[in-house]
């Protein structure tokens, strides 16, 4: 028999009783309602797009190639925002609006409502500094092997994605990999191998499913034959935030300095040390250079070929 809903601000459709048992253990999938709010319909993305600031979105565009690697970054053109999704439609690119919460308060009701309802489920820690993203993605677009640093869900709301979710640990995780995305923000070069997938646990998202997996966990997607919207959601807590400090010090040690971190503690002297070393580095102009060396904007769309991407002349070093 199914239980009664137990999520009162209508956020799930469905809150087995379980999942508090699972939550952040193992993989997860479970059926939300998000996708049915008018904020999520074309129109009103359309809207959202057509006055997104620019340092909160990311277009990447992966190319006509099939290596897994070859993708860049871009620019909108100024396109509004429905001409924005037809290109997306017709093209080979997924537009990130990060940071929705922020950029309308709408959005960020919505996600407050969310975590209040995930909150009420599950024990643990208090979850803050909650972020919500929403992904516009071509048919068949991937988004390529990483990981993120906060806890994540993704809610899938138009089209269908598979979702392939990896160990957290090594061979799949190396320390090293996940100090470099903490202190430079580049996810994309994480080592893969095609026989990853033979570990890894596959979902399949269809409008209404939300998932959700341990923290750190590499993964990645790839659409179906059909434009694709999904909201990503991320939190911290305490611990994941201990844990970020260790691992932006141990990529400053290793890049700045030279030395091979041997401990990743987040409690004692040698955390502490850490987290004062992060706090003065992390945001030095010599991060500043190297984050924006890993990161060019390559490119801006067409508006008189929807679908199609006008090359920018790189920028001189
Ligand atoms: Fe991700």
């Amino acid at each position: 028999m199914t239980p009664p809903l137990p999520v009162e601000n209508g956020v799930f459709e469905d809150w087995p009783a379980h999942l508090a048992e699972v939550w952040g253990r193992v993989p997860t999938r479970t059926r939300h309602r998000l996708h049915t709010q008018p904020l999520m319909s074309m129109a009103a993305l359309a809207d959202l797009i057509d006055a997104y600031p620019r340092r909160h979105y990311s277009l990447i565009h992966m190319g006509a190639r099939q290596e897994r690697r070859f993708w860049r970054e871009g620019d909108l053109g100024g396109l509004k925002g429905a001409d924005v999704i037809a290109c997306i439609a017709e093209g080979r690119m997924w537009l990130n609006l990060r940071r929705v919460d922020e950029v309308d308060g709408r959005y960020g009701d919505m996600l407050h409502g969310a975590y209040d309802a995930i909150a009420a489920q599950v024990p643990g820690e208090p979850m803050f500094n909650t972020s919500m993203g929403i992904l516009i993605s071509s048919p068949h677009a991937q988004v390529y092997y990483h990981c993120d640093l906060p806890g994540q869900a993704l809610w899938q709301v138009h089209g269908r994605k598979r979702l392939f979710i990896y160990p957290n640990r090594a061979p799949f995780l190396t320390p090293e990999s996940l100090e470099d995305i903490a202190l430079f923000g580049v996810e994309v070069d994480m080592p893969f191998e095609a026989w990853f997938d033979d570990y890894a646990t596959v979902v399949e998202l269809e409008p209404g499913d939300m998932a959700h997996w341990p923290l750190n966990a590499p993964h990645r997607v790839e659409n179906q034959g059909m434009l694709n919207v999904s909201i990503t959601s991320e939190h911290w807590s305490a611990s994941i935030a201990r844990g970020h400090r260790v691992n932006v010090a141990n990529a400053l040690l290793r890049h700045r300095f030279g030395l091979t971190p041997r401990s990743r503690a987040t409690a004692g002297p040698a955390y502490w040390t850490k987290a004062a070393l992060q706090a003065a580095l992390r945001r030095s102009s010599w991060v500043t250079r190297q984050r924006a060396a890993r990161r060019p904007v390559e490119f801006r769309l067409d508006p008189a070929k929807p679908g199609r991407i006008a090359d920018l002349q790189p920028a001189l070093p």
